[in-house]
């Protein structure tokens, strides 16, 4: 008997096909509000319900739900709380276009330039980093290289890889000082950081401590162009993603992790991994996979899968919050809709206004480098004798919300988004100045 994507994980096939609308999405879709205009700034803005008695400027953090997200989030919970099994079975495991795992993959990969099939869904960037450094064939003698800047989910993701490998782990600071850092310089500590044991280089794209955002594209050529062993290149490119105009699939890194529940706007809960086939394969999966049927049918014939890993193999099984993952696909509509470049131009305008406000005054140590070129969402800066925390209590007496980063060095953080107004970064700019006195 062939056996199909259908009876995969499924129950008999007869039963749910009698039982299925004819396309799931289709019939979402018919009960969901049109796509709203995303035309301009505020109407954009008018798809967040968030609290408008306070002023949003931690948005990267975790995503408020925009309504085409919220739209599909309860399209698809309503049909899956009306008929749990035939929608899951339906939307997870039935071939082509209502194959609603496939529909979200197709939707990301049109944004990173990629193919669907090397998208692997996750549930957010530390997962994502988790499965790759452990999924990698590490063995003793072998050193992951990465930054001292790289997030805890970073740093951890590699040590708990190289614990069970026997592999070593090494960080070099890319720079002292973040805001007068130059790709130039950025490129020569890497190179000069790896050693003759290095095999995978981690980096972050968008750094949470200090707002830099790393030239990833002119590294991995700096680091293809080099002599010696080849390197993997591994990104956390969470801040990234959403806030930039880049094409991910071509910036030359091996591996891409990032979470979607912040700049996309997707469902929380969400994220990806992107790789090419070539580097998939490398791979060794960690958790059962619900969505790559070779392995379901190799566990069949109780062997293990001949065929190469691939990102459907590498995706976490078990079952999840479906209403959640396949919301991700609106999310991924959405930011098409409003057009990559015009977001990340944006994104870059509000983060020049603050920048340069903030720069103005001299109380104010600003982190983030000026340069577009060097920096997207995300502005750090300190004030003098205030510590950051209490510059973060102090803004939000004024309810403006601002963050402190979570590292060791920590600054105060304004990353004004689409969230966000011209008035509003004034406002923000105007109230860090009241509190340096
Ligand atoms: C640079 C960086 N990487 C990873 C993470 C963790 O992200 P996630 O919640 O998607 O796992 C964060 C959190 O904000 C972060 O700033």
């Amino acid at each position: 008997m062939q056996i199909t994507r259908r009876r995969f994980l499924a129950a008999p096939a007869a039963l749910s096909v009698a039982l299925l609308p004819t396309s799931l999405l289709a019939a979402v879709e018919a009960e969901t509000a049109p796509t709203p205009d995303l035309s301009t700034w505020e109407s954009v803005r008018a798809q967040f319900a968030l609290d408008p008695a306070w002023m949003h400027f931690a948005s990267f953090f975790i995503a408020s739900h925009p309504a085409p997200v919220q739209a599909a989030i309860e399209g698809y919970r309503r049909a899956i709380d009306r008929n749990p099994f035939v929608t899951v079975e339906h939307g997870m495991f039935s071939e082509g276009a209502d194959n609603l795992h496939v529909h979200v993959q197709a939707e990301i990969a049109d944004y990173l330039g990629a193919r669907p099939q090397d998208v692997c869904l996750t549930g957010n960037t530390t997962t994502g980093l988790a499965l790759v450094y452990q999924g990698l064939p590490l063995k003793a003698g072998d050193e992951v290289l990465c930054t001292t800047h790289d997030h805890y989910s970073h740093h951890e993701s590699i040590r708990l890889a190289v614990e069970r490998s026997g592999a070593t782990m090494r960080m070099v600071p890319l720079f002292e000082d973040a805001a007068s850092a130059s790709i130039g310089s950025i490129i020569e500590a890497l190179l000069k950081g790896i050693g003759p044991r290095t095999r995978v280089v981690g980096l972050t794209w968008v750094h949470s401590s200090s707002g830099i955002r790393l030239p990833i594209r002119e590294i991995a050529a700096a680091l293809r162009a080099r002599a010696g062993q080849p390197l993997l290149l591994v990104v956390d490119g969470v801040h990234g993603l959403g806030s930039t105009d880049q094409t991910v699939a071509t910036m030359g890194c091996d591996y891409f992790c990032a979470g979607t529940h912040k700049w996309m706007f997707a469902p929380r809960g969400t994220g990806l991994v992107w790789a090419n086939a070539e580097n998939w394969a490398r791979l060794r999966p960690l958790i059962p996979s619900f969505t790559d049927l070779d392995q379901y049918v190799a566990w069949e014939r109780q062997q293990a899968p001949v065929s190469p890993t691939t990102a459907d193999r590498m995706a976490p099984g078990g079952f999840h919050a479906y209403e959640h993952q396949w919301a991700t696909a609106a999310a991924f509509r959405m930011h098409r809709q409003m057009g990559r470049a015009r977001v990340a131009a944006r994104i870059r305008a509000l983060n020049d206004q603050c920048k340069a406000g903030l720069a103005a005054n001299p109380k104010v140590t600003l982190h983030t480098p000026m340069s577009a070129g060097l920096s997207a969402g995300l502005v750090a800066f300190e004030v003098q004798g205030v510590a950051p925390a209490e510059v973060v209590k102090q803004l939000l007496a004024r309810r403006i919300i601002a963050s402190t980063s979570p590292y060791a060095i920590t600054y105060a953080r304004l990353a004004p988004s689409l969230v966000n107004t011209d008035e509003e970064v004034e406002r923000a700019v105007r109230a860090v100045r009241e509190i340096s006195g």
